[in-house]
């Protein structure tokens, strides 16, 4: 009898015809919407593989039900859904889909980087509201992006793609990490500078750090104190690394100048949520990786590690 496993969205059926060469798939795919919690509670209880996505809260509770699970292979670079420790205790292996989208997910970065400095989605919606009378010298300006200066918060891989894009745009780039990068320092001109300075001296500010503890709540009001009035925080990372209650109101009060985020504390964002009020705030439903290539080579990659744990072999990308 092959292994079970369970994969908590519809995926490419190539993908799933190559687990199924290893196991007996059962596939949440009614609707493209997270797997209701009792069945997956109910299901756990029977599978040696779990193949989800950051929609699925893996944790204590739901992982005291698993008895059987041997790998979780979460189709995502970040596993902040995952409690990792229980995990770990159980001798569950983990594994994550890094390096395949690191590109895409800083091709989106860029992208809102710039629709916020210049004013993208609003100049769209006045156009299309008939707002448009006359070119205007006054209409619509932002903040230039050639020559201004980026501090990027977390140089991990996707960091480092944000990085060398920066180049082109001829940028002063700061950054801030757990540790140096001197290879980043010598191959792109990247300072290293301490947390404050970074925030006191970027025109934008780039949150690329994993969340974990240590990164929860790591910018506040008394951050957003510090920054230029003409600050651009952009957010691709994880929505619990900056308050968004803090960010609101440094909005508002104008301690900073705009916005650009990707992710939130609660996904979705209720569309009733204080910021979606303002006009200098450009949101996105956490798309960074969503290029269909990406999602492709994500979905493969998770698969393959899948597999690999399922024959009793090392995954590729185990992170406990
Ligand atoms: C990730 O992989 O962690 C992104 O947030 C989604 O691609």
């Amino acid at each position: 009898m092959k292994p079970k496993v369970l994969i908590t969205r519809r995926i490419p059926e190539p993908i799933i015809d190559k687990i199924r060469e290893v196991a007996d798939v059962f596939i949440w795919e009614k609707e493209d919407i997270p797997i209701p919690r009792d069945l997956l509670e109910t299901k756990i209880v029977e599978v040696e593989g779990l193949f989800c996505l950051l929609t699925e809260s893996i944790d204590a509770q739901l992982l005291e039900k698993a008895k059987n699970l041997k790998v979780i292979s979460n189709m995502a670079v970040g596993y902040n859904n995952i409690d990792i420790e229980t995990a770990t205790k159980k001798g569950i292996l983990v594994t994550n889909t890094p390096d395949v989208l690191t590109e895409t997910t800083a091709d989106l970065t860029f992208a809102l980087l710039m629709a916020t400095a210049r004013r993208l989605v609003e100049a769209s919606d006045f156009l299309r509201a008939g707002q448009w009378q006359t070119w205007s010298p006054n209409l619509l300006t932002g903040q230039d992006i050639f020559g201004a200066t980026i501090g990027i918060i977390g140089m991990g891989r996707i960091g480092e793609a944000v990085a060398r894009r920066t180049k082109g745009f001829n940028m002063k780039l700061l950054y801030n990490n757990r540790n140096r990068k001197l290879e980043v320092e010598q191959e792109l001109g990247a300072t290293y500078v301490p947390f404050e300075e970074l925030l006191r001296e970027s025109d934008f500010i780039l949150v690329m750090t994993p969340y974990t503890t240590e990164t929860k709540n790591l910018i506040t009001a008394e951050h957003f104190k510090l920054m230029k009035k003409n600050a651009i925080l952009i957010n691709t990372a994880r929505g619990g690394i900056v308050n968004e209650s803090d960010l609101y109101e440094a909005l508002v009060k104008g301690e900073i100048w705009a916005a650009g985020l990707d992710v939130f504390e609660q996904e979705p964002i209720s569309t009733d949520h204080p910021l979606l009020t303002l006009p200098n705030v450009v949101t996105l439903p956490h798309i960074g990786s969503a290029s269909i290539a990406t999602r492709m080579k994500m979905a493969d990659l998770a698969a393959d590690n899948l597999v690999q744990a399922i024959r009793g072999e090392m995954p590729l990308n185990l992170v406990n």
